[in-house]
C-alpha cells in the first residue's frame, strides 16, 4: 500500500511538471510539443490519481486552476508596495522634456531607457512565496486591491509555481491582464447573437472578467497577461530593469514581446513612433508606449511623486475618442423583446469612421453614466466595436438638457413591458409584437442563419406589416405573385426570392436551430448541440444535464433551451416549419473532398465572414479549429490577423491566404 501511494505520489509529481512545462509551450511560447490530445491524456491521469489520492493533491496542479465556489465579495489586500500609477505625455517634445528633466534630477550624462509597449488591460499584482503562486490582487486605489486569486490562477499562461532554476522563490509582480482583440470580437459576437449586453471595449472586458465572482465563469473568458515590474524580490535580483525582465521571463513568466533599450531620447523617439502604426496590428489593444530608466540605481535614486514613478513616463496614443452631441434616445426592440435604448448623436470622425449611433445598452447604464438629452457626451470607438458613450460633460450642461425616461409600453406595439428583478433589461412579453417578429424573421433569414438572400429587413417590414407573414413558417407559404409590387419587386426577383426561401429547406439542422433565435444560444453553440444530438426530436427530450454535457453550453443556456422547448407555441412552430420540409436532423458523418483536415481562421476575409467560411469548409466534409495546434492542416490569414498567424509560422503549419483558400474550396 505504502509503496503504491509512493508510485502515485512520483507519476503524480511527473505530471504536474509535465503539464507545466507543456501549458508554458502552448501559452506562452506559442510552440506546442505535443497535440492536444496527448495533453488531454496527461491532464485525464492525473485527475484519476487525484481522485484516488486526493491527499496528495500539489497546491500547484494544474487541476486547481478553476476551484472554488463562487464568492459573495471579493477581500480586500494591502499591496506589500504600492501600486502607483504613470505620468502620461502625448508628444514628442514632452519625451524630450522628461528627458531633460531626468537628466537634471540625475545629475548625470548616461540615461539609458527601456521602451515597453503599453498594453490597455487591468493592472494586477502577483504574489509568488516559496515558489507558489500565493495571491492575486487588483491596483485597487493603488494601496488596497481586491484579492483576484481564485480567477487570475484559471489565466494558463500564468504560472502556478516559478521556474526553480530562476533563482526567485518569493517576489512580486506587476502585469496587465488583458483579453486579446480577436478574441474580444468573438466573445462580443457571441454575447449579443444571445442577447447579452456586449463589452465596450477590451479593457472592461478584462476587468469584468477578472472581477468575477465566480472563477468557473473568470475560466471560461480568454483572459491573458503580461508582466513588466519585478516590485519585490526576497532574492538578490539584476540591477537593470530589463535584466530583471529577463529573469522573469526565466522564471516562467509572461513579459512584454518588444523590450528595446536605447542610450538617447532621440532613438526612443524613433522607436515609440514607429509603433504608432504598428498598434492595429497587435494581438491586444495598446494604448502607447512606456518608457523607463533602465537602472535600478538610478529609480531608486529618482524616487516618485504621491502618483507616480519619476523613472517612468508613459507616451500615449492618440485616443479614438471624440466629444459630440447626445441629440436623443431612442428604443430598439430585438428579437427577444429586449428594448434597447440607442443615442442618436450629432455625427462625428472619430479615426476616419463617422459615429451617428451608439448603444446605451439598457437604463441602468443611463442611469449609471448620467448622461441627459442634449449633453456634450465623450464618445469612444475601441477594439472595432459599435461606438460607446463613455461619459456626458458635466461641466458643458446650460441646464437645458432633459432627463431621459425609458417609456413604460413597447414603442412598436403598445404593450406594457416589464423588467425581471435580476435583469438589467426591459422587455416588451408580448410574443406577437411586430418589432420581435420583424427581429426574428430577420435574424432567421440573415447569412449565418437560413442565410436566403433577398430577404433583408426592409422586406421583412412590408412582409409583416402587410399581414403576409406572422412566423417564420409562413415564409415557406409565401408565391412569387404575392411578392410582386411589394418594396417595388419585379417578377423577376420575386421568383429568385422564393427561390432562395425554397432553397432554405436544406440549409440543415445546425443552421436552423441559431435561426430559432433560442436566447442564449450563438452561432458556434447551435453548431456544437446539432453535432451532440443530430435531430430537433432529440433535442426536444434532452434533460438540463444531458444538454450542459455539450462543449460551451451552461447551465443558463441549458435552462433557456428547455424553456423554449417547453412553450406550446415553439413546439408548434417547429411542427409547421417539418412540414414545410425544412431539415430537421444532421446527415450523419460529414464527408467531403475536405474530409479529415482541419482549419484555423486568423483575421478578416474580404470576399466572406468568418461564419460562411466556416460552414463552407464544414459543407466540404473539413473540421474548423479554434487555435493553431498539432493537428492543425491549413492556416488561412486574412487582413489584419492575430496571434495565430505568428504560430502558425512558428510551427511551420500550411499558410493559405483568402485567395488560395477560396481556390481550394472552389470558389476561386
Ligand atoms: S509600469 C510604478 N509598464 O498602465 C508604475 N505599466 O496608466 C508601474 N501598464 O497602472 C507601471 N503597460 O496598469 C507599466 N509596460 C507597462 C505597462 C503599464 C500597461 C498599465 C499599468 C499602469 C497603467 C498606468
Amino acid at each position: 500500500m505504502k509503496n503504491d501511494t509512493g508510485k502515485a505520489r512520483r507519476r503524480m509529481d511527473e505530471l504536474v511538471e509535465l503539464i507545466s512545462h507543456h501549458d508554458r509551450k502552448y501559452y506562452i511560447e506559442d510552440a506546442p510539443e505535443i497535440s492536444d490530445y496527448e495533453y488531454d491524456m496527461l491532464m485525464k491521469e492525473l485527475i484519476a490519481l487525484e481522485a484516488e489520492h486526493p491527499k496528495l493533491i500539489q497546491p500547484d496542479s494544474p487541476t486547481r486552476r478553476v476551484s472554488g465556489a463562487p464568492l459573495d465579495e471579493f477581500a480586500q489586500v494591502e499591496h506589500k508596495v504600492h501600486m502607483l500609477s504613470l505620468d502620461n505625455c502625448y508628444s514628442v517634445e514632452e519625451l524630450k522634456e522628461y528627458d531633460r528633466r531626468v537628466r537634471k534630477w540625475l545629475k548625470e550624462e548616461t540615461v539609458e531607457y527601456v521602451v515597453e509597449i503599453k498594453i490597455d488591460g487591468l493592472g494586477i499584482a502577483l504574489l509568488y512565496e516559496d515558489g507558489l503562486l500565493s495571491r492575486a490582487a487588483t491596483r485597487g486605489d493603488g494601496r488596497v486591491g481586491e484579492d483576484v486569486t481564485a480567477n487570475v490562477k484559471t489565466i494558463r499562461s500564468i504560472p502556478l509555481r516559478l521556474n526553480s532554476s530562476s533563482g526567485f522563490s518569493t517576489l512580486e509582480v506587476r502585469g496587465e491582464a488583458y483579453i486579446p482583440v480577436d478574441e474580444f470580437r468573438r466573445m462580443n459576437r457571441e454575447r449579443e447573437e444571445t442577447g447579452l449586453q456586449a463589452f465596450a471595449n477590451p479593457r472592461n472586458a478584462a476587468a469584468g472578467s477578472i472581477r468575477q465572482l465566480d472563477p468557473k465563469v473568470a475560466a471560461a473568458r480568454p483572459l491573458d497577461a503580461i508582466f513588466y515590474t519585478l516590485s519585490y524580490s526576497a532574492e538578490p535580483a539584476p540591477d537593470t530593469h530589463s535584466g530583471c525582465l529577463d529573469a522573469l521571463r526565466d522564471a516562467g513568466l509572461k513579459t512584454s514581446p518588444a523590450v528595446s533599450v536605447f542610450d538617447t531620447i532621440d532613438d526612443v523617439i524613433q522607436y515609440v513612433s514607429s509603433w504608432e502604426t504598428k498598434r492595429d496590428r497587435m494581438e491586444y489593444e495598446m494604448d502607447g508606449m512606456v518608457v523607463k530608466v533602465n537602472s535600478i540605481e538610478q529609480q531608486r535614486r529618482l524616487g516618485a511623486t504621491a502618483k507616480n514613478p519619476r523613472w517612468a513616463i508613459a507616451y500615449k496614443f492618440p485616443a479614438k475618442q471624440m466629444t459630440t452631441t447626445l441629440l436623443d434616445i431612442q428604443v430598439q426592440v430585438g428579437r427577444t423583446g429586449a428594448l434597447t435604448p440607442v443615442a442618436i448623436l450629432d455625427p462625428v470622425d472619430i479615426g476616419g469612421v463617422t459615429v451617428s449611433r451608439a448603444t446605451l445598452h439598457n437604463e441602468g447604464e443611463i442611469a449609471r453614466k448620467d448622461l441627459m438629452i442634449g449633453d456634450r457626451v465623450l464618445v469612444e470607438r475601441a477594439g472595432d466595436v459599435i461606438p460607446q458613450v463613455v461619459k456626458p460633460i458635466v461641466e458643458a450642461r446650460t441646464g437645458s438638457e432633459q432627463r431621459y425616461q425609458m417609456p413604460a409600453l413597447c414603442p412598436a406595439c403598445g404593450s406594457e413591458t416589464a423588467r425581471e428583478e435580476d435583469e438589467a433589461v426591459r422587455r416588451c412579453d408580448n410574443a406577437t409584437c411586430p418589432a420581435q417578429i420583424k427581429e426574428r424573421l430577420a435574424h432567421f433569414c440573415s447569412r449565418d442563419a437560413m442565410d436566403i438572400e433577398g430577404v433583408g429587413p426592409s422586406l421583412v417590414d412590408v412582409l409583416v406589416d402587410t399581414g403576409l407573414v406572422h412566423d417564420v413558417s409562413e415564409l415557406y407559404d409565401l408565391t412569387p405573385e404575392a411578392l410582386i409590387g411589394l418594396e417595388g419587386i419585379a417578377e423577376k426577383s420575386s421568383r429568385s426570392i422564393v427561390a432562395a426561401i425554397d432553397a432554405s429547406r436544406a440549409k440543415g439542422f445546425e443552421r436552423l436551430l441559431f435561426a430559432l433565435g433560442i436566447r442564449h444560444v450563438g452561432f458556434t453553440t447551435a453548431r456544437d448541440i446539432a453535432f451532440a444530438f443530430t435531430s430537433i426530436e432529440a433535442l426536444k427530450s434532452a434533460a438540463v444535464e444531458d444538454l450542459s454535457r455539450v462543449h460551451g453550453v451552461g447551465e443558463v443556456v441549458a435552462s433557456s433551451i428547455r424553456r423554449f422547448f417547453y412553450n406550446p407555441a415553439n413546439v408548434e412552430l417547429i411542427e409547421r416549419l417539418k412540414a414545410a420540409g425544412l431539415s430537421v436532423a444532421t446527415e450523419g458523418h460529414r464527408s467531403g473532398p475536405l474530409q479529415g483536415k482541419t482549419f484555423v481562421f486568423t483575421g478578416e476575409m474580404r470576399s466572406m465572414t468568418r461564419q460562411e467560411a466556416i460552414g463552407a469548409v464544414e459543407a466540404l466534409g473539413g473540421d474548423v479549429g479554434s487555435s493553431v495546434t498539432k493537428s492543425t492542416d491549413f492556416v488561412v490569414v486574412g487582413d489584419s490577423p492575430g496571434s495565430k498567424a505568428q504560430k502558425a509560422r512558428k510551427m511551420n503549419k500550411a499558410i493559405l491566404s483568402e485567395e488560395e483558400f477560396l481556390t481550394m474550396i472552389g470558389r476561386g
